[in-house]
This record gives C-alpha cells, sequence and structure tokens, in this order.
C-alpha cells in the first residue's frame, strides 16, 4: 500500500488555505486510500520568534482540528513531531548530504528571512535548515507521496534530491517521494492582498480566514475581500488575482471549477455573498466537531500518544539504516556482543 506523510506548522491558527490546500485531501482521500501518517511538525515552529506557551496551545489545537477535519486515528496516524525522536535523528545525517547553496535558494527562507532583518531581527539557524528537517519528515517514512500545498512542492523537490543523492552515495536508503497538489486551490491568497499567499503566521488578519472564525467573521472578511479594477467576473489569476481567488475558493468549496463559475456570475458582490456562504457551511461541520473535541481533551491525548508509538515503530528502521549506511558504527545492544553487531553491519 501507498504511504503518505504530511504535516501543518503550529505557528498559528490554521486557515481555510490549509484546509483547502492541504487538510481536505487528507481527510477526504489520502486516510482511505493509503497508509497515510499527518503531523503536527511542532519543531519546524521554533524556526522563528516564537512564544513557548503559544507554541504547546497551537500544537494541540492544530492536532485537534486534524480530527475536527475528519482525520479518523483507526484510519491514520496522527501525531506531534516531537514525540518522535527520528526526526531529529535524521535531519542531522541529511544535514551532512545537503549543501548550504542549496538551502539559500529556498524561496521560504529567503522571504522569511528578509523580512526578519527588515523588522530589525536575526534568523536562526534552523531557519536556513528547516527544509532539511522537513526531509527527514517524509524520508524517515518512507513516503510515496506528499500532500501539499504549492508553496510547500519546492520543498518536496529539495526532498527527493536530497534522497536521490543519499541513494547514490551511500546505497538504497530512502523512497524517493513526490509531491501531490489539490487541482483547485492549491494556493488561496490573502483576501484583503491577493498577490500574497493566505499565511497563518501573516500579519493581515482581515484577509485570511481562520478555521475556528465565527460565521459572521467569516462573512465579513469575504464580503470585504479585496478585489480587482473592471467589473466583470473573469477568472485570470495573474491579470485578476482578487476575484480569481474567490472563484477558485467557491470552486472548491462546491467541488465546481473556477473557469466555469465564472460565467455565472456578473457582479462581484453576489460571487462574495456565494463564496462567504460556501466557506460558512464548509466550516461548520469542522467547528462542530472541533467544540466536542475540545470538551474531551483526554481522547485528543490518547490519540496523539498512540499515534507517536506507531510513528516511532515505523520511523525507527530507515532511520537506523540511514545511520549505517553513512557509516556511523551501531551502537551494542545490550547482552551482544560487540564483534558480531560490528561484522554483522559490515
Ligand atoms: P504549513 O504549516 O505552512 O501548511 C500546512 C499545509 O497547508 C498548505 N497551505 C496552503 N495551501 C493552499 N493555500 C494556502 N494559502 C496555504 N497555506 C498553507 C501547505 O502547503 C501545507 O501543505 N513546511 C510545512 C510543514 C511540514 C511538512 C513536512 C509538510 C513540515 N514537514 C513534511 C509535508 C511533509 C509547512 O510549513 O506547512
Amino acid at each position: 500500500m501507498k504511504r503518505v506523510f504530511s504535516g501543518v506548522k503550529p505557528t498559528g491558527h490554521l486557515t481555510l488555505g490549509n484546509y483547502l490546500g492541504a487538510m481536505r485531501q487528507w481527510a477526504e482521500v489520502d486516510q482511505h486510500r493509503s497508509d497515510a501518517l499527518f503531523c503536527v511538525v511542532d519543531l519546524h515552529a521554533l524556526t522563528v520568534d516564537h512564544d513557548p506557551a503559544r507554541v504547546r496551545r497551537l500544537s494541540r489545537q492544530a492536532a485537534t482540528l486534524l480530527l475536527a477535519a475528519g482525520l479518523d486515528p483507526e484510519l491514520c496516524t496522527v501525531f506531534v513531531q516531537s514525540h518522535v525522536d527520528e526526526h531529529a535523528r535524521l535531519s542531522y545525517v541529511l544535514e551532512c548530504v545537503a549543501t548550504d547553496g542549496e538551502m539559500r535558494r529556498m524561496i521560504q527562507y529567503k522571504e522569511k528571512a528578509a523580512r526578519e532583518r527588515e523588522r530589525g531581527g536575526s534568523v536562526r539557524l534552523s531557519l536556513l535548515t528547516y527544509p532539511v528537517l522537513m526531509a527527514a519528515d517524509i524520508l524517515a517514512y518512507g513516503a510515496d507521496e506528499v500532500p501539499v500545498g504549492d508553496d510547500q512542492a519546492q520543498h518536496v523537490e529539495l526532498t527527493r534530491d536530497l534522497a536521490v543523492r543519499f541513494n547514490q552515495r551511500y546505497g538504497h536508503t530512502f523512497v524517493v517521494p513526490r509531491a501531490t497538489v489539490p487541482a483547485v486551490a492549491a494556493r488561496v491568497m490573502n483576501l484583503q492582498e491577493p498577490a500574497s499567499k493566505m499565511g497563518k503566521s501573516d500579519d493581515v488578519g482581515p484577509g485570511i480566514v481562520y478555521l475556528l472564525d465565527e460565521p459572521d467573521v467569516v462573512r465579513k472578511k469575504v464580503m470585504r475581500a479585496v478585489t480587482d479594477s473592471g467589473q466583470d467576473v473573469v477568472y485570470d489569476r495573474e491579470g485578476r488575482p482578487g476575484v480569481s481567488n474567490l472563484l477558485e475558493i467557491l470552486a472548491a468549496c462546491t467541488n465546481g471549477n473556477p473557469a466555469d463559475l465564472s460565467g455565472v456570475y456578473e457582479s462581484y458582490g453576489a460571487l462574495k455573498k456565494d463564496t462567504a456562504e460556501a466557506v460558512v457551511e464548509l466550516l461548520r461541520p469542522v467547528q462542530a466537531r472541533h467544540k466536542e473535541l475540545c470538551a474531551d481533551p483526554a481522547y485528543v491525548e490518547e490519540v496523539l500518544r498512540r499515534g507517536a508509538e506507531k510513528a516511532r515503530a515505523m520511523a525507527r528502521p530507515t532511520v537506523d539504516a540511514a545511520y549505517r549506511a553513512i557509516g556511523l558504527l551501531p551502537a551494542a545492544e545490550t547482552g551482544a556482543v560487540t564483534g558480531a553487531v560490528v561484522s554483522a553491519a559490515g
């Protein structure tokens, strides 16, 4: 059976972009047709200025929202990255395969580092090495597919490069994964700045629909979305990014096609109204389930405990194999004869 891995970073409240670009596919498709793991990648949240208590809170909330979005622990493995040591163990080994030039070319690094410097802050080294940790997340599980939004495609490409390079140098160890990106809404844009991605850690709150926004807040945000000059409803992501973003959101919510929908509307107002209602309806069951799960934190905790246990058992053999392949001496098992261990490992 195909193996799937993906994750979400607890750096802010989860957004409509996270849901349409990734989580919905995980719940509706991936968990049903593959051996799938979904992870709250909390180590990644430490790459930028952070408040420890907030990261803890957001990690719990993200895990709860993954379940609320429909991930079923009977069908897939849901866990928190820092509960499984294999991610950090493998990340270091992959750092010894990656180059600094490769890291500096990553678009997200360039953008985030520039933003941080503009604010007068310093850039954490982990922001530079972050894509290697992401590669470790994926490669540790031998994932064939990585369902992500468009913004993560470059990181998955890097993961492929590292896997191929490692395999060539040290012998076949890793499955070479590929990104799978949804056909519609792979990059949901900020409603106030349609040239920028709707990102959970961004500052422009009114342009971001959060999964836990009340219906009236969602309506207000969508109705106030920046549209383009011109009156007609046209689907053209380059030339008409504002209205095209609304068409994509509506299409994703209603399983439609943005180009077809553009022919249905004669005014921006009508498009906004229908989009707002479609988003409210899409989020309604997720919010209701989230409320139920919040009343039962012990259940969520138990799901995460079992998830980490399963994930650890899955990752361990691959990470051990990578350690051996790259030349690290295996530790002797308790009670084993050292010579036997050395000769068994070659
Ligand atoms: P993160 O936490 O930024 O986002 C989680 C998932 O949501 C997608 N996404 C979007 N899709 C469409 N439109 C948007 N506006 C939008 N914003 C976010 C992302 O593409 C992603 O699929 N580095 C990753 C987390 C990660 C990971 C991994 C993912 C760490 N290790 C291993 C896959 C496999 C990240 O920051 O995602």
